[in-house]
């Protein structure tokens, strides 16, 4: 028997080891031709599905000042927005939900040694997906009840029950429950292999912020047989943890450990806790607030226990008896006290999430392998009248996609190699133009509060755009040491990579950044063109020239307000469109309004009733869009109103 055993283990071994170097050598050719060929790559699925070959690029192309322009691929400007403004957003709070409608998956990365939290009323660690906070606020508001004390108690348990229907899988704010929560730290054991879904993506929603999710489990399901695919409908009922179920799956033989979503900050939807991905270092269970604060739990105000209570759930004040109402005035002044420590609950839990609008450091991308549905079909550029999903989005178009996604996770291993930090690059460029932009739009618009004549804004204009422009400018323009064409110059200035272009993905992003740059450094030239001889002319008529006449002075403003107003309407830029109404103190935050659960406002993309009907807080109907927005002015908020909720 053991000899038998011992033969068995030897040959496994052999096998083991021989498979280990074929794969080895299998996985170091592809990555060479990865990057230095274009030779395609064909892998093989361990189910036996085969992906098609895609070869990602033959690149590590060299950018210089004579051949910038002509390196670049087509991408047209609507397009190239949308590229720009989806890496702009990447890992940022506040923008993943003012533009919620995601269309990438981008590689990404949770280094060994990062803690996650999660909460769970279960006694073992998680057998299958599940989520991980990287905040532990988010994990506690999931985790620690603050029952509803007094006359609102019953109210409000009802209230809940009749909210509108979610996908859900979390418990929503405010659940009644009396379940014991263990919280659970763990610690990452190595480089976890994960994919970033961008914009709103735990949104719980059927209106196209899941759509990046929605689509790769449409896809793998088409490999799954009817009983699979019944069988694990009755398993998940809920959209996201099928979609989670069905994602991991396709993962598993491709090495993905799981994804990343925006919820109030980020969570990684781990696909397997016990294969030495993460190490459970803390387990505690807190206790309860009442218990803390020395008062009872909550009465149970029912029926059947001899409450009377209306239809709408609400206690029948005239009914009840005297212990009753004596009761309930002890329990609503808890409630008052209780409340103080519920609300900052849900407020340490924004003002967390908050933090990220700077981005979450945490999670590492890997721009240059990223795949996305932007230039495959036509899309409304803006950011909250499109859909991945789209009509012309055809499963052809989406296996493609998936195919690509697949030999990116299966062959490449996510944030190993130097990969060019396109977002900071962009973030560079919203930096230097944004604010030029807006106070030309401004002044052009007459916004700032004064009366301008014509001459006023011409000289107000040309002030952000003089010297901009005669930075660029030799004396002698066939000078041939000035060497490019001025406007050019400014263009391969602003466009030039701060790292490799070493892949086609990379191309792909860089091209776009130059479509976006050309179409600015364009915008601001022409506007000069137009406002400056109207300076030139008023210094100069006071000698000899005629100057220009009202009326064509007027023309002018007015050529230069529509092209400001265009490129600007066109870029749909967040540092362009939302800001704060003002710095906010520190006991507050400048709140941008998530999707899906919140201790504010629950907020669905679709209104409950007709039209303008339960509007949220920060948030409002358009009408053209057919959709709820988040509004332009986003309002600092402290703890206050979460308590008069
Ligand atoms: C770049 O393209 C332009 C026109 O598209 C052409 O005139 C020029 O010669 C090209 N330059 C190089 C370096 O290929
Ligand atoms: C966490 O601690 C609780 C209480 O001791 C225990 O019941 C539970 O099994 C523990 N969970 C894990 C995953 O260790
Ligand atoms: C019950 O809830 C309402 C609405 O939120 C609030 O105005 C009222 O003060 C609450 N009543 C008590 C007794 O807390
Ligand atoms: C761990 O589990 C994930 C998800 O199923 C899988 O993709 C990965 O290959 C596994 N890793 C190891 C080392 O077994
Ligand atoms: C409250 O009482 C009802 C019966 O009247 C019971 O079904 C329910 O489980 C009780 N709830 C709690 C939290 O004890
Ligand atoms: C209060 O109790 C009386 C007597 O039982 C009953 O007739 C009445 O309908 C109750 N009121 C409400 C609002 O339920
Ligand atoms: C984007 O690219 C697609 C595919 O090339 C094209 O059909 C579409 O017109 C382009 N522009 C926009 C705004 O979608
Ligand atoms: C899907 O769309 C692409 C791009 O528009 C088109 O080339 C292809 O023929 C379409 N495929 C099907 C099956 O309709
Ligand atoms: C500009 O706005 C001011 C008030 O802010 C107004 O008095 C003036 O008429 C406006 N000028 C033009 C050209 O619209
Ligand atoms: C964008 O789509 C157009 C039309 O399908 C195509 O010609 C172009 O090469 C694409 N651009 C990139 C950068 O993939
Ligand atoms: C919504 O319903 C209200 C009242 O039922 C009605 O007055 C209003 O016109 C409706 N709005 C829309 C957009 O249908």
């Amino acid at each position: 028997m053991n000899f038998k055993v011992g033969i068995r283990q030897t040959r496994k071994n052999i096998l083991l080891t021989g498979t280990i170097v074929l794969i080895t050598a299998l996985f170091s050719t592809l990555l060479i031709n990865w990057h230095f060929t274009s030779k395609t790559a064909c892998i093989r699925f361990q189910n036996g599905h085969i992906i098609p070959s895609y070869s990602e690029t033959d690149a590590y192309i060299d950018i210089n000042w004579k051949n910038f322009l002509n390196q670049t691929v087509p991408i047209d400007l609507g397009n190239s927005t949308m590229v720009f403004n989806s890496i702009f957003a990447a890992l940022k709070q506040s923008a993943s939900d003012i533009h919620p409608l995601g269309l990438t998956y981008f590689p990404a990365t949770v280094r060994k040694g990062t803690l996650l939290y999660h909460t769970t009323p279960k006694s073992e660690i998680p057998d299958s997906f599940e989520w991980l906070a990287l905040d532990h606020e988010f994990s506690y508001f999931f985790g620690v009840r603050f029952t509803q004390y007094g006359r609102n108690s019953t109210v409000i348990s009802h209230k809940y029950k009749s909210k509108p229907k979610v996908l859900d899988n979390s418990p929503p704010p405010k659940r009644k429950h009396e379940d014991r929560y263990h919280f659970l730290t763990f610690e990452t054991s190595r480089d976890l292999q994960l994919i970033y879904l961008d914009g709103a993506s735990a949104a719980k929603t059927e209106t196209g912020e899941m759509d990046t999710q929605k689509l790769l489990n449409d896809i793998i399901e088409l490999d799954m047989s009817d009983d699979e695919k019944k069988q694990a409908r009755e398993k998940y009922p809920i959209e996201e943890r099928l979609y989670a179920d069905r994602i991991c799956r396709w993962g598993k033989p491709l090495g993905l450990d799981g994804y990343v979503r925006v919820e109030i900050g980020f969570e990684v939807i781990l696909c397997d806790f016990l294969n030495g991905s993460v190490e459970l270092i803390s387990n505690i269970t807190i206790p309860r607030p009442n218990d803390i604060l020395g008062i009872p739990p909550v009465v149970n105000k029912t029926k059947e226990n001899g409450w009377s209570i209306a239809s709408d759930g609400s206690l029948v004040e005239e009914n009840l008896t005297s212990d009753q109402v004596s009761l309930l005035d002890r329990e609503d002044y808890w409630q008052r006290i209780f409340k103080q420590y519920s609300s900052m609950e849900g407020f340490d839990w924004i003002r967390a999430g908050n933090i990220h609008d700077k981005g979450e450091n945490r999670i590492f991308l890997d721009y240059h392998y990223m795949i996305t549905g932007i230039n495959r079909t036509e899309m409304n550029p803006d950011p909250n009248g499109r859909r991945l999903l789209n009509q012309e989005m055809n499963k052809t178009l989406q296996k493609e996609m998936v195919n690509k996604l697949a030999t990116v996770v299966k062959t490449y291993q996510f944030g190993q190699t130097r990969n060019t930090n396109w977002q900071s690059h962009i973030e560079q460029l919203t930096d230097k133009f944004a604010p030029m932009l807006k106070i030309i739009q401004r002044i052009l618009n007459n916004d700032t509060g004064k009366d301008l004549s014509s001459d006023d804004i011409a000289l107000q204009v040309t002030r952000y755009t003089f010297n901009f422009i005669l930075r660029f400018r030799n004396i002698d323009p066939d000078d041939q040491l000035a060497l490019l064409q001025a406007k050019d110059l400014a263009i391969y200035q602003y466009v030039k990579p701060i790292g490799p272009i070493s892949t086609k993905t990379d191309l792909f992003i860089w091209s776009a950044i130059v479509r976006v740059v050309t179409e600015i450094i364009d915008g601001l030239y022409a506007i000069h063109t137009d406002l400056f001889p109207i300076v030139q002319n008023n210094l100069q008529s006071t000698f000899d020239l005629d100057s220009f006449t009202e009326r064509q002075k007027f023309e002018k403003v007015l050529k230069a307000k529509q092209q400001i107003n265009s490129l600007v309407s066109q870029l749909h830029w967040i540092p362009l469109e939302y800001e704060c109404e003002k710095k906010c103190e520190f006991d507050e935050v400048c709140y941008t309004p998530s999707w899906g659960p919140s201790p504010l406002s629950w907020n669905s993309p679709l209104p409950r009733d007709n039209g303008t009907e339960h509007i949220n807080f920060g948030v409002h109907y358009d009408h053209k869009l057919g959709r709820i927005v988040i509004n332009n002015k986003l309002k600092c908020i402290n703890v206050d109103l979460i308590l008069q909720k």
